[in-house]
This record gives structure tokens, sequence and C-alpha cells, in this order.
């Protein structure tokens, strides 16, 4: 664990050591979902001088049923791995650490795209997506299946090299669904209160864990307010913090659920640090948070008022690829 012991044990609230490039993908994989050129070139530019102290890449489908986009990259196969080595070596010469986000869309997939039925944790549609298309209601085999998905895909995750793995529970994606009781009115287990909606987070957590041993990171972002009527709420997400890191979780990367990565209330700096300070009081582990961080003050900001631990930093990186650079 040592990068996240490195950022916290900076005596001040500086930002050296707790700026970290929030996942966004910088551009395309190849057809098969391998890593190509152009984004190693991508990350090679945004990590180039260490200046960030992580990078987390961008979504990659732990299976062909949960790929979100075209030109997503895959972390569903074995033979993805060299590639995922060459991206893992690349940002480690520039000086960074490296934590690769694995994802199942859920009911934010399309058949178009996976050629397969879209599956959730209940018939009911997707307030993230644009469409109301209604997924078929998850069996518990394929509840089984997904929890083996993410475990092999944080297996493969580790095979290339990277420094931890983030397990995506946010903007609308698998996870995000099984947490909102706008998408989850399961009877079983896995659906009713925020513990029986956290319960497939825990039992992929326990798995991951199982596979990677006990000092491989295993970061979650987790969406911690729909900001939807009915949706989740930000008292629930504290109550699955706690639990997550109960179970294992080493970092929360706080963001948003249903609302996907914008508060419909704030667009100011830091919009979501608000949720991110709430939970921090409630939990040890540390805590990330990102949205609308646009200069170092707005960041210095935010830990000097102790909302986060460390600062992802989106749009802003991209525009700017100095950016930390230019803010450090
Ligand atoms: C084009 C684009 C792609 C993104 N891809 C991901 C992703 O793969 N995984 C994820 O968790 N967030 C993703 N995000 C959300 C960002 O990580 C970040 O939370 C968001 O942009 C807000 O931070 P910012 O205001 O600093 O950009 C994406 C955002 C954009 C604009």
């Amino acid at each position: 664990m040592n990068f996240l012991k490195d950022a916290l044990l900076t005596p001040d609230l500086l930002l050296k050591n707790r700026l970290v490039l929030a996942p966004l993908s910088p551009c395309k994989a190849n057809p098969d979902g391998t890593v190509n050129d152009n984004i190693l070139a991508a990350y090679d530019e945004l990590s180039k001088g260490g200046y960030y102290s992580l990078l987390i890449l961008a979504s990659s489908y732990i299976s062909n049923s949960g790929k979100a986009a075209d030109g997503q990259t895959s972390v569903a196969a074995d033979h993805v791995i060299s590639g995922l080595k060459k991206l893992s070596d690349l940002i480690h010469s520039n000086g960074s650490k490296a934590v690769m986000q694995i994802n199942h869309a859920g009911s934010a997939a399309s058949s178009q795209i996976t050629g397969e039925q879209v599956i959730g944790p209940s018939a009911l549609s997707n307030p993230s997506k644009d469409s109301d298309a209604i997924p078929a209601e998850m069996s518990l085999n394929q509840i089984r299946s997904v929890i083996d998905d993410f475990t092999q895909a944080a297996i493969r995750v580790k095979k290339a090299g990277f420094d931890g793995v983030e397990i995506h529970s946010a903007h609308g994606f698998l996870l995000s669904q099984f947490l909102s009781p706008l998408t989850n009115q399961r009877g079983d287990g896995y659906g009713g209160d925020i513990t029986g909606r956290c319960r497939i987070h825990c039992e992929i957590v326990k798995s991951v864990r199982n596979a990677v041993g006990n000092e491989f990171p295993i970061l979650i972002r987790l969406g911690a307010s729909d900001y939807m009527s009915g949706g989740l709420s930000l008292e629930e997400s504290v109550i699955a913090a706690k639990l997550l890191e109960k179970t294992g979780i080493n970092l929360l990367d706080i963001s948003g659920g249903m609302c996907r990565f914008q508060n419909p209330n704030d667009s100011g700096p830091g919009y979501f640090s608000h949720l991110s300070e709430e939970i921090k009081q409630a939990v040890s582990i540390p805590v990330l948070v990102a949205g609308g961080i646009h200069t170092a003050e707005e960041a210095n900001q935010i830990l000097q008022r102790k909302k986060a631990d460390l600062i992802g930093i989106g749009r802003a990186a991209r525009q700017n690829k100095e950016w930390a650079k230019d803010a450090l």
C-alpha cells in the first residue's frame, strides 16, 4: 500500500503526493480492447514528469456483456495482459503509480455494442441513460458470474504490473445500479436496505482480496448520491462506505451515482466534496474526490478543510497536459 501511505504521510496538506489523475479515457483501444500506441502515447503525455502521485486509468470492461462503449479497454481476457503491462511500465517509468479501473456497465450497456442481452439488478430503466430500455433482472447465477469476472479482471490487472485496482461503482453503471433504489428493487438478499444493495460489492471485494492478497490496494469509485427523488442518499452511502472499509477496501474515490459525474445542484469547484467530507468523517481509509477542480488553490482548500485526502483532476488535465506540473 506504499503509494497510499506516501500520500498520507505528507506532513502538511500541500498538494504534493495528493494529486491523482481521475479516470477519463484519452483515446480508443483496438476493437478487441487491447492497448494500442495511441493509448500509450496519450498516457505518456499525461504522466510525463511524474507530477501526479497516481493515475487511475479509465474504465475497462470485465466481460463482453459489461462493455460500455466501442473503443473501451478490455480486462476480460488473458491476451490483453501484455498490452496493459506496457501501459503500467510506461507510467512507472514516468514516475507515477497506476491503478486500473474495472467495470461492468449493467443496464448502461447496449445490445448493439455487446450483441448480448442487457442485464441489471432489476427490470427497471436506468435514469442515468437517455434510453428507457428495460434490462433483464439478473439471476443469482449471473450475479455469481459477475463476481467472478471482477475477480479474474483484478488478477489480470495485478499480473499486468499495476499498483492497484479500482472497482467502478458510480455513474449509473452496474454496481451503481445495485446501490440505487431506483434501479434495484430485488426481493432477495441483493436488494432491500443499503446493506442488501451493497452485498454484491462486499462479495466482490472479498473475492478480489482473496485473489490478489493483502498488499494489493483495492479502491472503489463510489457514486455516493443520485441527487434524485427516491434515489441513493448520502446517509445510505455513509453506511455503504463503512461496510466497504470493513470488507477490505483501501481507498474510497467519491463521485456521483445516477447523476453520473456531475452534481445537478452545483457546478462549482469540488462539487462532490460535501459527499467526501461526510464520508471521510465516517471512515479511516483515505478518501479521494474529483469534480470541477480547476486550480491548485481549489484543490488545497478541499485538503485544508479536510474534505478529502486526495484530489482527482479530470477535464482540467485533459485540457492542459501540464496541469499538475503547473499546479505543483
Ligand atoms: C470524457 C470523459 C470520460 C470519463 N471516463 C470515466 C471513466 O472511465 N471512469 C470514471 O470513473 N469516470 C470517468 N469520467 C469522470 C471523471 O473521472 C471525473 O470524475 C469527472 O470528469 C469530473 O471531474 P473533473 O471536473 O475534474 O473533470 C469521465 C469523464 C469524461 C469527461
